[in-house]
């Protein structure tokens, strides 16, 4: 439980944000598949990131802290061996879907499985193509949903093209990819995040991307090297997006990864009214990344069409509590993804958006917001989901009397020390 009180201030400072949750998580995986020793710095200690690290540890890779670097001794494909117990994937579907890629190809029994939202997670989704490539996976009551068995083997390379935008997916087929004989394509309808394929090419990997399609022939094997994972834009987003909303404010994160695969919250805070400003932009293990200088403004609504929907997937959370404090009327579409996220996102926001006073229509693939300024104090759910949560406490900011958020610690998820943080702006 936390409660958050109305900020009476603008919101002033400067912060870092935890590393990248999505390239922690291709951090670990590739230097654990990797030849060497590589270390990895910045990778959060968020409770996802913390999963793949402990899922590789139980595959028998040598994994250790140095200071403030974590090391890892890779052995190759080869040097994973089979778990003695059902590898945990917490509440982390990427831990679940890449590391399926990368078991599909190795020749031993392996068990996925993940905590209750998890295991309502569809699957099938990396089941099936990754069974056409020669893997055998067995779901729960055949239902594509965890736990799952995974037994691993020879691969052949197949041409697939996904029938929605998705980094998950599209990772765990290269992963299987990189083991199998032969070319492996994967081709999506919309761009999702390119880390993989970024990350793969800095470890040595030769594929080939041209536009939304990338392919690879395998097999190939990976070389080591150390890897400096940048601030969390899907993090960063909480704060840039209280930022924008309270006029007056000014705030700069450094070291946020600017990904154009990732970076829709951008565009979409610019297009509502904030200010918001890249400076120091440079390249970092080939991402690129800025220091963000947000201002704050009266921000209007506007259309978030389906166009936007891979580039800004897990910031609709905190966009639509930046739609309740626009002007006017915002839309969402084409995000019916939403409904599989750790909760169903665009129910979860409908519900406790309703709690604090504002109109909001639930469409299948979106919401219909109307912006009010200032909310109504109200106790919220957070679904067990750390996005909510996080977007709920930005919500609080510009809520009168405030509000309670009931299991708050699911932030820790992607982000521990948030609230802290939240505290520390608003004082300042
Ligand atoms: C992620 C991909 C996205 C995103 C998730 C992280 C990744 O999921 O929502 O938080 O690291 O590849 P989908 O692949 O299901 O779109």
């Amino acid at each position: 439980m936390k409660r958050i009180e109305e900020t009476k201030r603008p919101l002033r400072g400067e912060l870092t944000v935890p590393g990248d949750k999505s390239i922690g998580h291709r951090a670990v995986i590739f230097t654990s598949i990797a030849r060497g020793r590589s270390r990895i710095w910045n990778l959060s200690g968020g409770e996802d990131n913390l999963r793949t690290v402990q899922a590789f540890k139980d595959l028998g890779v040598k994994i250790w802290r140095d200071g403030e670097a974590l090391c890892v001794e890779g052995r190759g494909w080869d040097g994973l061996s089979a778990p003695a117990k059902v590898i945990d994937c917490g509440n982390s579907g990427t831990t679940m879907r890449l590391l399926s890629g990368v078991l599909a190809g190795r020749p031993f029994v392996a068990r996925l499985d993940g905590d209750a939202s998890l295991r309502l997670r569809p699957m099938q989704r990396v089941i099936e193509p990754l069974g056409r490539m020669g893997a055998q996976i067995l779901s729960r009551n055949g239902k594509g949903l965890a736990p799952l068995e995974i037994r691993g083997g020879s691969l052949q390379g197949i041409h697939y093209t996904l029938p929605i935008a998705s980094a998950q997916v599209k990772s765990a087929i290269l992963l299987a990819g990189l083991q199998a004989g032969g070319v492996t394509s994967v081709e999506e309808p919309q761009q999702s995040r390119d880390h993989t394929e970024i990350m793969a090419q800095a470890f040595g990997a030769r594929l080939k991307v041209d536009g939304r399609s990338v392919a690879l022939e395998g097999p190939q094997c990976l070389v080591a090297r150390d890897v400096r994972v940048p601030g969390d834009l899907s993090s960063a987003a909480f704060f840039m997006a209280a930022a924008a909303a309270i006029p007056g404010s000014e705030l700069v994160i450094r070291e946020v990864g600017c990904n154009p695969t990732r970076s829709g919250i951008i565009d979409i805070l610019r297009r509502m009214g904030a200010a918001i400003e890249l400076i120091h932009s440079r390249d970092e293990a080939r991402e690129p990344v800025a220091d963000l200088r947000i201002s704050g403004r009266e921000l209007s609504g506007v259309d978030i069409g389906p166009e936007m929907a891979a580039r800004t997937i897990d910031e609709y959370p905190v966009l639509c509590v930046a739609a309740a404090l626009a002007q006017g009327v915002t839309t969402i579409s084409g995000a019916k993804e939403l409904r599989y996220k750790e909760s169903d996102r665009i129910a979860a926001m409908t519900s406790e958006l309703r709690k604090l006073g504002v109109r909001v229509e639930e469409r299948e693939d979106g919401m219909k917001i109307e912006g009010r300024s200032r909310l109504q104090g109200a106790g919220v759910r957070s679904y067990g989901d750390h996005r909510i949560a996080m977007a709920l406490a930005v919500a609080g900011l510009c809520a009168e009397g405030g509000v309670e958020i009931d299991d708050s610690a699911c932030a820790d998820i992607s982000f521990p020390g948030f609230f802290d943080l939240l505290e520390g702006i608003r004082a300042s």
